[in-house]
């Protein structure tokens, strides 16, 4: 899932999907979908059902692996158009993505995935109802953790990259999926693409984003109606709010990207995704230059100005999360529709990436534009070498 509203989606009555009988028809050869749609819950997924361009539901294939909420595979009649739903939170999305990207019933190498779900949104870069499009995706409660009223003064925030002793230093203590990279230039169409789609809104929405104006001008994006922006998406099981949270992942985004990346969008799910698919396309099952990573906007990271970090989470309705999710095919419709219909000219070849992708160990090949480099990085991860050295890599092995 993303970051949203719980209650919204109870109170918009949905239901649990009930497993339909799996079929591939007489289909004998590999299913080989030109785009896959990433959903990550039931909401998100039904965005794009019912819709007039083409038929989801057409085909339910069972895929073993899949979450037990969501077990089928969906496709259209020419499977030309395929969707799976990972289940929310990054388990679900890491088993999920790798037991399609794995499966023997598709061939994947040429096909886009597109990440489409909802989030949160910092004020700072984006408002309500916004389509986010990432580069960088970042996981960023891969960190140690203390309870703030645990520490000194002098820290910031509770959270400490993991082999660091304050917040805001380089983790010398390096996982591998802290920071993924996607297309730029894939990214840069797709937005062009998405730019077609007329976004929705909500009465509620516009009154909320009005509490964000401030003299300062510091929410200034928050104010804005909806609109495609392209920044970073932060990875986190944690669905977390507020003022310094929401500053200690900007913070994470731009140490963990050397910079580069701007964080926008709080899910769930976007780094265990591209961890799998990051392994898929080792094995060449998959073609990591071909993702795309889309978040809508269904809430504020942080509260507005004069009110609090609790109401922010718990009790206020913002009115994002309708928009949201119209928003997801509003705009999505178009990446999806381009393409198909640019297939033969563009997309079929690929879209060749003139930016690093891939992930802070240069798995695929190349020099990331983030992180330490590989063989820092493979040594951290204490790759070469035994961690005897640290006790404090020591403590979670
Ligand atoms: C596929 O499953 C959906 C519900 O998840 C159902 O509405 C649809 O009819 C099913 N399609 C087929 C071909 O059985
Ligand atoms: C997968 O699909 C591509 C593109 O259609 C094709 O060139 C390739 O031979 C297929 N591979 C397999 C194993 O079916
Ligand atoms: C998660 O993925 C995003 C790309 O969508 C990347 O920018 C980010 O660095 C990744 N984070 C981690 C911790 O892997
Ligand atoms: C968006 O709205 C404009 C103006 O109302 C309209 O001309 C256009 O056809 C709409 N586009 C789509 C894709 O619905
Ligand atoms: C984020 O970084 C800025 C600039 O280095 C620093 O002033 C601020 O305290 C940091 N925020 C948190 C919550 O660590
Ligand atoms: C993947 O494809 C590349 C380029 O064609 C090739 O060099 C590599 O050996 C392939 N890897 C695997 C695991 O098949
Ligand atoms: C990223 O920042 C780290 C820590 O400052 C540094 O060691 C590394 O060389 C930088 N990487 C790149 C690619 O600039």
């Amino acid at each position: 899932m993303s970051f949203r509203k719980i209650a919204s989606w109870l109170l918009l009555g949905s239901t649990l999907a009930t497993a339909s009988v799996a079929t591939t028809g007489s289909h004998t050869d590999k299913i080989t979908p030109k785009v896959f749609i990433v959903s990550m819950f039931e909401p998100e997924a039904q965005a794009w059902w019912h819709i007039r361009e083409f038929d989801l539901l057409a085909h339910n294939i069972t895929v073993p692996g899949l979450s037990p909420l969501y077990p089928d595979v969906h496709c259209t009649e020419d499977y030309e158009i395929c969707q799976l739903i990972t289940g929310e939170s990054e388990i679900n999305a890491a088993t999920t993505v790798t037991s399609v990207a794995f499966s023997p019933l598709f061939n994947l190498t040429q096909t886009y995935f597109f990440i489409a779900g909802i989030a949160g949104v910092n004020p700072e870069r984006a408002t309500l109802g916004s389509a986010t499009f990432a580069r960088y995706a970042v996981q960023v409660a891969l960190q140690y953790e203390i309870d703030i009223r645990e520490l000194p003064s002098s820290y910031s925030t509770g959270y400490i990259p993991l082999g660091a002793d304050y917040p805001n230093q380089y983790p010398t203590n390096i996982y591998g999926t802290e920071v993924f990279e996607v297309n730029a230039e894939l990214r840069r169409i797709a937005v062009g693409l998405a730019r077609h789609g007329n976004l929705s809104d909500s009465a509620a929405a516009k009154a909320y984003r009005a509490h964000y104006a401030t003299p300062s001008g510091r929410y200034k994006a928050a104010t804005l109606g909806p609109s495609i922006v392209e920044c970073d998406v932060a990875t986190s099981d944690v669905y977390y709010s507020g003022d310094i949270l929401g500053n200690t992942f900007d913070n994470t985004t731009k140490l963990l990207t050397n910079g580069t990346g701007e964080y926008c969008a709080s899910a769930q799910e976007d780094n265990a995704t591209l961890e799998a698919l990051l392994r898929s396309s080792t094995r060449n099952l998959t073609d990591f230059s071909r993702i795309i990573v889309m978040r809508t906007a269904s809430d504020f990271d942080r509260p507005y100005p004069g009110s609090s970090t609790t109401y922010n989470l718990l009790y206020a309705d913002a009115g994002g999360f309708e928009p949201a999710l119209a928003n997801i095919y509003n705009a999505g419709i178009h990446v999806v529709q381009g393409i198909i219909k640019g297939w033969k000219t563009t997309f079929a070849e690929g879209v060749e990436a003139r930016n690093y992708v891939g992930d802070i160990f240069g798995t695929l090949g190349g020099q990331p534009d983030f992180g330490p480099g590989r063989t820092a990085a493979l040594a951290d991860s204490g790759a070469f070498k035994k961690r005897s050295l640290s006790p404090r890599l020591r403590r979670r092995s």
